[in-house]
Order: structure tokens, then C-alpha cells, then sequence
């Protein structure tokens, strides 16, 4: 099917960009931002964890996390960029949704929250939703793409805030908001950060604070859902997408199959699978004899040295191929978008840029 970067996600308001652990999904998010960007829509990237020298090509190195941070602004071309670290955001999700400043200061203030906001398993996810939920209401962008952090399985990202909103509704989560030992399971410390913190905190102090900032903490996470109640229904709606980033390798290509399984079962749109950091499929050699003729010049062992260069790159075109043929074949309608290994990390604006634009070259043919 063909695409351009005028009709990308012309449907979309939200795309998910998500895959297995470092196949590229924070470099991909950007390059199709500024692909959706050149287009003329009003885009803003969310990334999560990019390479020092990524930020910096966004902008991002100067601004604090959760903030927006404009990285183009040509005639036509808006495209913004933040940066989500969890802990920060949910800083800034504890101020705004705390009922006043002093309660936000106290929860903020907590040991238990300093030590444990940045480690809740989920947080990370649960602010990232937040944050893209504040974005969607202030509809100052077309669309917002939302780099995902590393997970186990496509689905985790997506339940990470229930898994949260069920801690906080658990019966016996809220009996410990009177203390208990059973608190610190809940929030599911690790035994080994529930004694250092129990150890720096002289003990029985710990239950105590617990409660009471399970109490606040809660009043919090109520309020923000009250708020942020339709992020579920966004994320099944039409105007979200999910562009699935993998690599040929057969770990990622197995890995991104299951995903996308998850992902339909979840209701969710998926847009496009990109292949990413694709090696390019050479033809077969000529006849060996060919090929030392052609070479005479060369010593033997060198020839024998090409001869197996080109052999060995051959394997990984193939490999290429294979891997984009088992998702193809499974899903013979799915787009299917790929974009060969750089040889340097694509983290400047031009480079990002032309990977977006091989991205859809591809996409064309
Ligand atoms: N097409 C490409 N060619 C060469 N290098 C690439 C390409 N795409 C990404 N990379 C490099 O691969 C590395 C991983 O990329 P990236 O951080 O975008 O992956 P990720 O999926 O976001 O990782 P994580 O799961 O850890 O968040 C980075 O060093 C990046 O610069
Ligand atoms: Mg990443």
C-alpha cells in the first residue's frame, strides 16, 4: 500500500511507537515525527530515554522533563519535542493533580515517594499516559507520537496504569493506609530497597510514613484518573495508531510477531511494522572461478577474504528477507515499512530526517 508523508497518520491524532528492546523505537519516533512535521501537521515526539546526542538534536538537553521543547518552526512546520524521565513527570503529575500545594509538597517531600516514585513498577508508563492525556487536552498538536520504553510484551505498556489504579484500589492497599507490613509488598518493593529504606529510615518509622502517604499518594492517582478517564477509550479509538518498530533479527522479528498478536487482541490499529536497521539483499555471487579471475590481481588469500565478506553480507540480506516475508505472509495486509543500518547512529536532525525519508521510499514501492 502506498504512503506518503502528506497522508501519514492522516487519521491519527496519537501513534504508539512500539517493539522490542532496542530495535529503534526512540530514533524511529523522531524521524517519522519530522516526516509527519514536514507534511504540515502540528506534531509533537514523546520520547523516553533517547542517546544523549538524540536529545541534543531534538532540543531536549536544555529542557526538564515532561516540558515542551519546540525543535522546528518552519513556515508550515511545527514540531515539538519532551523528553519523559518517570520520576520527573510524575513529579509534575503530583503537583497539578494534589488538592493543594502544601499536600503536593508533602507527598513530593516523602522519603517513600522519593524512593519508590521511581521504581512503582508502571510509573514510567503511567506518566508517559498522563503526559500524552495533558497533551491531547491542550490540542495544540495534529498528532502526538509516543515513543515506549522497553517491555516485556507489547500489552504491558498499555496495562502498566491499571496495574497502578488497581494497587491504589486494592482492598488492602487502603487498609495499610493505616499501616501495616503488608504495605510494602503491595507497592512492590523490592525486599532489598525495603531494607535499605526501611535501614535508613530507623524502622518503625517506615510503616507509619507508609500510611500516610499511601493516603495522599492516593488522593493523587484518584484525581488524575477522574481526570485522565478517557486515555483507554483514546487508545481504541480510530484516532490512535500503532507502528510496530522491529529488526530482522530472528529474535525481534519472532518477538514483534507476538506483539502484534497482543496488539489485535487489545484492539488496537496497527498502522505499519518498520524494519529497522534492514541490510541490503545482494545477488548471488558469480562462479567462484569467475570471481578469482575477475580478481587475479589479488593474492589468494585476499580474494578468499572478499570472497567470504560478500558471502557473510549476503547472509544478512537474507536474513532481511526472510524475517520481513514471516511477518508478511502471516499478515498479508499489513504495511510494511524498512530502513537500512546507518553507519552512524542516526541522531542529528539531517540524518533523522533522512531516515524518515528512506522510511518512506520504502513505503512507495
Ligand atoms: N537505522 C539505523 N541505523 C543505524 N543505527 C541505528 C538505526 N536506528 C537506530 N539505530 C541505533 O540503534 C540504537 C538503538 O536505537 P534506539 O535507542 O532508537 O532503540 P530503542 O528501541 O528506542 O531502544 P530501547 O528499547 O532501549 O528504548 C541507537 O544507538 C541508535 O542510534
Ligand atoms: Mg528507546
Amino acid at each position: 500500500m502506498a504512503a506518503s508523508a502528506s497522508t501519514l497518520f492522516i487519521d491519527r491524532r496519537l501513534v504508539l511507537c512500539v517493539g522490542p528492546g532496542g530495535v529503534g523505537k526512540t530514533t524511529c519516533s523522531a524521524a517519522l515525527a519530522l516526516q509527519a512535521a514536514t507534511s504540515g501537521r502540528k506534531v509533537v515526539v514523546v520520547t523516553i530515554d533517547p542517546s544523549r546526542r538524540l536529545a541534543q538534536a531534538l532540543g531536549l538537553d536544555a529542557g526538564v522533563s515532561g516540558e515542551l521543547v519546540p525543535v522546528l518552526r518552519e513556515p508550515g512546520m511545527v514540531l515539538d519535542a519532551l523528553i519523559l524521565d518517570g520520576a520527573k513527570v510524575f513529579d509534575s503529575i503530583v503537583r497539578s493533580c494534589s488538592s493543594d500545594a502544601k499536600t503536593a509538597q508533602t507527598i513530593l517531600d516523602s522519603r517513600i515517594y522519593q524512593a519508590t516514585a521511581q521504581r512503582l513498577s508502571g510509573a514510567l508508563e503511567f506518566a508517559a499516559m498522563a503526559r500524552v492525556q495533558m497533551l491531547v487536552d491542550a490540542g495544540e498538536h495534529d498528532l502526538i507520537i509516543l515513543d515506549t520504553p522497553p517491555t516485556a510484551n507489547a500489552v504491558d505498556f498499555l496495562e502498566a496504569p491499571t496495574r497502578i489504579r488497581e494497587l491504589i484500589d486494592n482492598p488492602g492497599a487502603r487498609l495499610i493506609a493505616g499501616g501495616g507490613r503488608i504495605g510494602a509488598k503491595i507497592l512492590g518493593l523490592g525486599s532489598s530497597l525495603l531494607s535499605k529504606t526501611l535501614e535508613a529510615m530507623g524502622g518503625g518509622a517506615f510503616m507509619g510514613d507508609l500510611g500516610a502517604f499511601l493516603k495522599e499518594f492516593s488522593s493523587v492517582i484518584e484525581e488524575f484518573h477522574s481526570r485522565g478517564g478517557d486515555f483507554e477509550r483514546l487508545l481504541r479509538s480510530p484516532a490512535t495508531g500503532v507502528v510496530m518498530v522491529t529488526t530482522a533479527s530472528p529474535f525481534s522479528a519472532r518477538e514483534a510477531g507476538a506483539f502484534l498478536d497482543q496488539l489485535g487482541d487489545y484492539g488496537l490499529r496497527v498502522d505499519a511494522v518498520v524494519f529497522n536497521r534492514t541490510d541490503t539483499q545482494l545477488p548471488p555471487p558469480p562462479p567462484r572461478a569467475r570471481f578469482d579471475a575477475a580478481l587475479a590481481k589479488l593474492d589468494a588469500r585476499e580474494r578468499e577474504r572478499l570472497w567470504n565478506a560478500y558471502a557473510g553480507a549476503r547472509a544478512l540480506g537474507e536474513r532481511t528477507r526472510r524475517s520481513i516475508a514471516s511477518i508478511r505472509d502471516a499478515r498479508p495486509r499489513l504495511r510494511i515499512w524498512t530502513a537500512p543500518r546507518h553507519a552512524d547512529p542516526p541522531d542529528t536532525l539531517p540524518e533523522l530526517r533522512a531516515l524518515g525519508r528512506q522510511i518512506f521510499e520504502g513505503a512507495a514501492s
